[in-house]
């Protein structure tokens, strides 16, 4: 009696840890909870850091708020144009907190040149002459800066040659 209850529990134990065997091995079934389950935090910052892309998703938003820019110019919509202008600068700062190799021409060309802020001013001067006199100044600077990243192909693209100043 006693030998079998102790042969009972052997074969137990032995069915356990082969299910618990089966049960590791077997994936879960995809979800929806692609951070929770990854295996730790190392692993979630990489997945974290693969999703928040390099410098092409800050700059897409920088063509849209380019767009917008020249949007809210045409309607004499000054304060829109200062405000996206403003989140211009800010994504183009987060790109290169990202790609810290585009930082130096970014603020070369873009930030510490000082065209920066002179095209700010344009805007907020709400003259129609100086606020497109400074739209000019900001479409070649973000034109220096494809050049000096070597992607001047993004010039000859509809956003940069189509949205230029009116003719005056
Ligand atoms: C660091 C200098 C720099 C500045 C300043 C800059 N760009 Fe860019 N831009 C780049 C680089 C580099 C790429 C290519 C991104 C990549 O390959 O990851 C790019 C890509 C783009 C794209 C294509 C994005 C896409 O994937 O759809 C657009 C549109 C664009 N830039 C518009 C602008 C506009 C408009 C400005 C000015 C307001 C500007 N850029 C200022 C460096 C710059």
């Amino acid at each position: 009696m006693k030998h079998t209850s102790v042969a009972m529990v052997a074969v137990a134990a032995v069915m356990f840890s082969a299910g618990y065997v089966v049960a590791q091995a077997t994936p879960k079934p995809p979800s929806n909870d692609w951070l929770l389950e990854a295996p730790n935090d190392v692993e979630r910052f990489k997945l974290l850091q693969r999703y928040l892309r390099g410098f092409d998703q800050p700059m897409w938003e920088v063509g849209y708020r380019w767009e917008s820019v020249h949007d809210a110019l045409t309607r004499n919509n000054f304060e829109a144009a200062v405000y996206h202008w403003e989140k211009i600068r800010t994504t183009i700062e987060n790109g290169f907190l990202k790609r810290p190799a585009r930082r130096a021409n970014a603020e070369a060309i873009f930030i510490n040149s000082g065209v920066y802020e002179q095209v700010k001013k344009g805007f907020e001067s709400k003259d129609r002459k100086q606020a497109w006199a400074a739209f000019t100044a900001a479409r070649t600077a973000c034109m220096s800066c494809h050049d000096a990243e070597k992607m001047g192909h993004m010039n000859n693209q509809r956003i940069i040659q189509t949205l230029t100043a009116p003719p005056t």
